[in-house]
């Protein structure tokens, strides 16, 4: 596999490593000279050791065009649409587009849809929790059925966001980048929408269909420099008529990164860094726990894994994946739905038929 990666910055050096890992070639590029230096000096060096001398370094303007297998668009949300748009053009078997897919304002995300539909190239979007080893788990017990029916799923993506500027030392808080910034994608409603992906997935599994209808409400820290969601509270509610919760934050340390599914027979629960280096799944009943499942992991391998399923993926049915373009561009309407509800504090409809695009917001 050939992969050319835009964004030199955390996730693209996660990504390029990944690549590497498999033995694929890697052509990283940057708008910022400062930020392919960082990549070889400091942050892959760091992460994993040694910089790898395979990968080709580029600024933007000077990278190869065309011959890719894959695309991957690693860059600040606002970026993601039209780079995105510019990757299908450069026909590659596909593209990887990180999460949040865009900003909540969508723009060009209809058209984004329809040109990878138009020019056969399979779009995913990096949300790499729901293809992660808990989540197979978890899809497995609900296949067998063991909870009952379902009765409501809670997710919670509760994280101090420390951690992140901790990974970002250059960063000299929140305002210094779109983290500050909810219309261009920050806050806990971009950032930690792992959340709200994977609880739209879990519904997919028991078959509860798309969200209809969000009532949130959002704890909006503004002033002169930043205009972000600290808080994100979620309450959704699904085609089939399945209600449940999802709660995204920048503020709880330590952090919690928690899912239920409730049955009316038992509940299966998926947890990530449930202890130091190991996510679980557990699985109980009235009387409680009843299973637990430790998946020791770093997060080099989920991105590793991540790449393996686009891999395979391509190679069988890559519309059936939970990763697709589609899923990415459905959360992003909940969190568009979300900004709406909490503005005019009231519930706000998603029409689907409408297309990805504001006007599928119905009050
Ligand atoms: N899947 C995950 O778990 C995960 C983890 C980290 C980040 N992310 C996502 O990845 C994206 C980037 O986050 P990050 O932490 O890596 O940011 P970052 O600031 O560390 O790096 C982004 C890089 O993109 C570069 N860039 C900006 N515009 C560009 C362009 N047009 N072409 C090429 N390069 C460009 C910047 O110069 C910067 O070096 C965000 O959407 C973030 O949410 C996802």
């Amino acid at each position: 596999m050939r992969v050319k990666v835009f964004g030199a910055g955390s996730i693209g050096n996660h990504l390029s490593h990944a690549a590497r890992r498999l033995g694929w070639s890697v052509d990283l590029c940057d708008v910022d000279a400062a930020a392919l230096r960082r990549a070889k000096e400091e942050i892959y060096p760091g992460r994993y050791g040694a910089w790898d001398d395979a990968i080709k370094l580029f600024d933007v303007g000077s990278a190869p065009q065309g011959n890719y297998d894959l695309i991957v668009i690693g860059t600040p949300p606002e970026s993601h649409i039209d780079l995105a748009l510019e990757a299908i053009r450069e026909a590659p078997r596909a593209v990887l587009v990180e999460k949040p897919l865009c900003p909540p304002h969508l723009d060009h995300a209809q058209e984004l849809f329809e040109l990878s539909a138009e020019r056969g190239v399979p779009v995913f979007c990096g949300y790499d929790h729901v293809v992660g080893q808990a989540s197979e788990h978890i899809a497995e017990i609900l296949r067998a059925g063991v909870v009952g029916q379902v009765v409501t799923i809670d997710v919670e993506f509760r994280e101090h966001w420390g951690g992140i500027f901790a990974a970002h030392p250059w960063l000299a808080g929140p305002g210094d980048s779109y983290l500050g910034h909810s219309a261009r994608g920050g806050g806990a409603s971009g950032e930690h929408s792992h959340a709200l992906n994977l609880w739209q997935h879990f519904a997919n599994l028991v078959g509860a269909g798309r969200v209809v209808e969000v009532s949130a409400a959002l704890d909006y820290v503004e002033d002169d420099s930043v205009a972000y969601d600290r808080l994100c509270l979620l309450n959704l509610t699904t085609e089939s008529g399945l209600s449940g919760r999802v709660v995204q934050d920048v503020v709880t340390n330590p952090p919690r990164k928690w899912g239920r599914i409730q049955g009316a027979d038992g509940f299966v629960e998926w947890h990530c860094g449930y202890q130091p280096g190991c996510d679980a799944v557990i699985k109980g009943d009235p009387s409680g726990p009843t299973w637990e499942h430790m998946i020791q992991k770093t997060r080099p391998d989920d991105f590793i894994l991540e790449l393996r399923h686009v891999v395979a993926a391509l190679a069988s049915e890559p519309q059936r994946s939970p990763i697709t373009l589609e899923r990415g561009l459905d959360t992003m309407l909940v969190v568009a739905a979300a900004h709406r509800s909490a503005r005019e504090k009231r519930a706000v409809h998603i029409d689907y038929a409408k297309g990805y695009t504001l006007a599928a917001l119905v009050a």
